[in-house]
């Protein structure tokens, strides 16, 4: 409404903000990619407060810096920034004279938007120290639901208890890939007002599965009634009232298409590392590193790439590069993280899929097994090693297994 037209509702001319309470209304400016608000940030250096007219009303200057000159979201930043100061009667006009930060400003930024979102993560049932690996790609269909179950099962068959994630709420393939169909029971928890998931388990060697997947909720058939159901706040309610108890590992395997998912992930566990999975043709490096991109903006680590599909061996011991070759070194070396496997195109993967036993079990293991027990044992040496061996204890025991060796 036109400011004359607020003043003419009120008798009185309404208090003149102050330089602080412009402020205050710019405190409900979030940047949309940072999760921010603009003040916390320190992308408003100055604001000025015109002195009132005669019908008490003021003009207001204020100064957005934005971390590029050319930022996508400055219109949605220009009228939010409006509108919030605007909110004040007294306000006549708004005037934002934008600015570019700095190199050194801008990394001050993503450190202050980084360190906000880790403050104000909000409480999920996953133990701190577990680590939280999610499997995504650019697009759908290149093999991120079986890598996900291989590593998982590998890991666990070290020992490991590992958590698996399916966060492809109405495309879930986890419960298949696993063999597992059991509904989801919620109990009651000690420590907790409200009734807790328990995940289903799945014992692997010494080691455990713990696997949650809305495919536990409803049959296969009706999964397209969830359409409508929030996809990141479904993945939020499994991370917030999932019973995980004691994980080392929990791996997200994301639905094609990442956005929303990837983003309240971010928001909900800043902590998850990307394992970015593509296939060796060199053009589709471009859309997996969109992947690569969106994790950068949400502040996610990509931890890897692991190529899939990559060349298939036929009986006679002859390779046949399918799908092309290179495309997960040449997005390894884009994004400068380290290619953590090339998982050859085999029958035996989409059987291991079809029966419920990921083929990284196989005991008669084809090179497909060979290189997820290897990927998943680099995780562990070295990519994102458990939490807990990483600790005092185990470098401990390592000195002592040392001084034996010397000995
Ligand atoms: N290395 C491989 N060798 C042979 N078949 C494979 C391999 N990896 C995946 N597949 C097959 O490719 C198909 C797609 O795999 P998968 O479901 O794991 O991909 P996805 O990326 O999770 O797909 P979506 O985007 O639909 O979730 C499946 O039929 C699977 O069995
Ligand atoms: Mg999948």
């Amino acid at each position: 409404m036109p400011l004359q037209v607020k003043f003419l509702m009120s008798e009185t001319p309404p208090a003149v903000p102050t330089r602080d309470d412009v402020f205050g209304l710019l405190g409900a400016v979030i940047d949309p990619e940072l999760g921010t608000d603009i003040v916390t940030l320190g992308m408003v250096p100055d604001v000025v407060v015109s002195p009132a007219d005669s019908t008490g009303g003021v003009d207001v200057t204020v100064w957005v810096k934005l971390t590029i000159g050319g930022c996508p979201l400055r219109s949605q930043i220009k009228r939010d920034v409006e509108t919030r100061v605007a909110l004040h009667p007294a306000v006549r006009t708004v005037h934002i004279e934008w600015g570019e930060m700095t190199s050194d400003e801008r990394s001050e930024v993503m450190l202050k938007a980084r360190w906000s979102a880790r403050e104000n993560a909000p409480d999920t049932a996953v133990p701190q120290s577990c680590r939280v690996l999610a499997i995504a790609s650019g697009k759908g269909g290149v093999g991120k639901s079986s890598v996900t179950v291989n590593l998982a099962a590998a890991l666990a068959a070290q020992g490991l208890t590992v958590g698996v994630l399916d966060a492809d709420i109405w495309g879930f393939s986890v419960p298949r890939l696993l063999g597992i169909s059991d509904r989801l029971e919620a109990e009651a928890v000690e420590g907790s007002d409200r009734p807790k998931i328990i995940p289903n388990t799945l014992k692997v060697g010494r080691g455990e599965l713990k696997v949650v997947s809305t495919g536990f909720l409803v049959a296969e058939d009706t999964a397209l009634m969830w359409r409508g159901l929030m996809l990141t706040k479904a993945v939020e309610q499994f991370l917030r009232d999932v019973a995980w108890g004691d994980m080392d590992y929990l791996l997200i395997d994301m639905p094609p298409g990442t956005g929303d998912v990837q983003m309240g992930l971010a928001r909900m566990l800043p902590r998850t590392d990307l394992i970015i999975v593509t296939t060796p043709a060199l053009a589709a490096q471009k859309v997996a590193s969109r992947a690569a991109d969106m994790a950068k903006r949400s502040f996610l680590r990509v931890a890897g790439v692991i190529e899939n599909m990559s060349s298939f061996t036929c009986d006679h011991g002859q390779e046949y590069a399918l799908f092309g070759s290179g495309g997960g070194q040449a997005l390894a070396d884009e994004i400068n993280v380290p290619l953590l496997g090339q998982v050859p195109l085999e029958p035996a993967v989409g059987a291991g899929g079809d029966a419920g036993v990921p083929v990284s079990l196989s005991p008669y293991g084809g090179a497909a097994a060979t290189v997820f027990r290897a990927i998943a044992q680099r995780i562990i040496d070295d990519i994102a090693p458990p939490v807990n061996m990483a600790g005092c204890s185990a470098r401990m025991l390592a000195a002592v297994a040392a001084a034996f060796d010397n000995a």
